[in-house]
């Protein structure tokens, strides 16, 4: 499906190519808050409130995958009150969207691993999986107690368990027992509140992704910035490495 009326109605140009797979690294909820005078959860709050916006946009904009990075393996060095914070937000998300999503088409999957998440959290997260998991108009990853690099460690212990000779090993065997496996590797990856880094984010995946990074926090993110990014990303040659 294309943009909707009200965006092609607004000040919106029209995208010459879309994106198929859109990741984003949703940064600047504890600034957001911090120039509030909020407590920092308040801003992950207001971070969480933006996902549905943020998912229907990329539906209208006829995007097939968005990851959205939602907790990293580093995120367990914040203070336990804020990882607890974010983990009851993440079950919140769930209860509240995951009907929704599912009458939208949308396919719920998990990127990451659940071995260290409170057992009610990972069942609701496995419960979000299975139930969405024949839907395929989007599919939405969240990266949740995620790393690229745990991940590719992951995968290369799932190969050596299953008994895989060294020479068979190749970059398609490898890519097939990651999290994302049969899901097209990331075209675009976003990230919010200026910085420049990927932060252990996907690092097998975007390996020819295109960057682009917008000083604007996740909270304040809108389909505009969504736009920005889709609209720099059509104005850019990828070459793939080659000429
Ligand atoms: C970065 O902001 C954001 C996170 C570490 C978490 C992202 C979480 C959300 C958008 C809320 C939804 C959460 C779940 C679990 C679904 P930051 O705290 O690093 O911001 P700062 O750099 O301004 O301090």
């Amino acid at each position: 499906m294309g943009a909707s009326a009200e965006m092609r109605g607004g000040a919106l140009a029209p995208l010459t190519v879309v994106p198929q797979h859109v990741a984003i690294i949703m940064d600047g909820n504890g600034r957001w808050a911090r120039e509030r005078g909020l407590p920092r959860l308040e801003g992950h709050r207001a971070g969480t409130a933006n996902i549905r916006r943020t998912v229907e946009a990329c539906a209208e904009f006829g995007i097939k995958v968005l990851t959205l990075y939602a907790f990293s393996t580093e995120n367990w060095k914040r203070p336990p009150a804020e990882v607890r914070g974010l983990f009851a937000l993440l079950g919140e998300v769930i209860d509240r969207e995951t009907e929704e999503l599912h009458r939208n088409g949308a396919q719920i999957r998990h990127l990451g691993s659940l071995a260290d998440i409170p057992e009610s959290l990972a069942a609701r997260v496995r419960h979000a999986v299975e139930y969405t998991r024949g839907n395929s108009r989007l599919v939405v990853n969240v990266a949740f107690n995620y790393g690229g690099r745990a991940e590719i460690v992951h995968a290369v212990q799932r190969v050596i368990e299953a008994g895989i000779p060294a020479d068979q090993v190749t970059e398609e065997l490898l890519a097939s027992h990651l999290y994302t496996a049969s899901l097209p590797d990331p075209d675009l990856v976003i990230r919010t509140a200026g910085e420049m880094r990927l932060s252990n984010f996907l690092l097998w995946q975007a390996a020819y992704a295109e960057y682009w990074s917008t000083p604007t926090y996740w909270p304040d993110f809108g389909p505009e910035h969504l736009h920005a990014a889709l609209y720099a990303y059509g104005a850019r040659q990828r070459r793939f490495g080659s000429l």
